[in-house]
């Protein structure tokens, strides 16, 4: 059985994380907000210093809620037209595997957070030490799909060998992501070859985007009890 952790304490740890991240801004830079519970300590001590102390920065925001936390903080929200790349974005991650391969979207956002995350030149996850894994594939898949294509790519992914399924909200409707579509979540199966699969995934037509980002993080920040560790790419 895995170790029982407080919650509180895995809090502090993310906090600890989102912490060390804050360090990484500067006045002026353009920076791209994540999604999930540790982004979110993050666009808090970012919104505080914007607030209180009058940092000067844009964001741009990977989900509807960090956009509404972001400028209920005045945080300046700016679109990709005024703003065609990022100084850096700070987001969380499900798993963070060797060579900072990650499975994201747990919270269902993996599509705006992987726009996001390609238009950055440093893309840095913050996260708490359950994060790290030696392969990819404890935590579900998720991946976007256009719904009238929902029922053939539930099939494809079952070919590949994925339990299949279908994210749904708490009131047991199906979820639908910020850009109107479904999500699946693909477990029950290790990810030996993430580069295979994520080109199997990339060329299925309806297949709008996947949680493997691969080659895109340049720094984990990971919090554990034993202290902070820095992982580069
Ligand atoms: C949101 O869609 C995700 O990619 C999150 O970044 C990821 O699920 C990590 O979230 P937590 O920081 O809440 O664990």
């Amino acid at each position: 059985m895995p170790p029982m952790h407080d919650p509180t304490d895995v809090q502090a740890l993310k906090l600890r994380a989102a912490q060390r991240a804050l360090e990484l801004v500067e006045p002026g830079m353009s920076v791209g907000l994540g999604s999930g519970s540790t982004a979110t300590l993050w666009i808090q001590l970012l919104g505080q210093r914007v607030r209180d102390h009058g940092l000067k920065i844009k964001a741009i925001a990977s989900s509807e809620d960090s956009e509404h936390l972001g400028r209920s903080f005045g945080i300046p929200i700016v679109t990709f037209e005024d703003c065609p790349r990022l100084d850096l974005t700070v987001d969380g991650a499900d798993e963070i595997a060797p060579g900072l391969a990650l499975i994201k979207g747990g919270g269902g956002k993996l599509l705006r957070e992987k726009i996001v995350a390609g238009a950055t030149e440093s893309f840095v996850i913050v996260a708490d030490g359950s994060k790290i894994v030696n392969k990819l594939g404890k935590a579900a898949l998720p991946v976007e799909v256009i719904p009238i294509a929902a029922p053939l790519i539930r099939r494809s992914l079952e070919r590949l060998g994925f339990t299949v399924a279908l994210r749904r909200s708490q009131n047991g409707s199906p979820y639908i992501t910020d850009e109107g579509n479904l999500l699946f979540d693909c477990s029950g199966m290790v990810i030996d070859d993430p580069p295979a699969l994520a080109a199997k995934l990339d060329t299925t037509v309806g297949l709008v985007e996947h949680g493997l980002f691969l080659n895109m993080a340049s720094l984990a920040l990971i919090a554990t009890e034993d202290g902070l560790l820095e992982r580069t790419s």
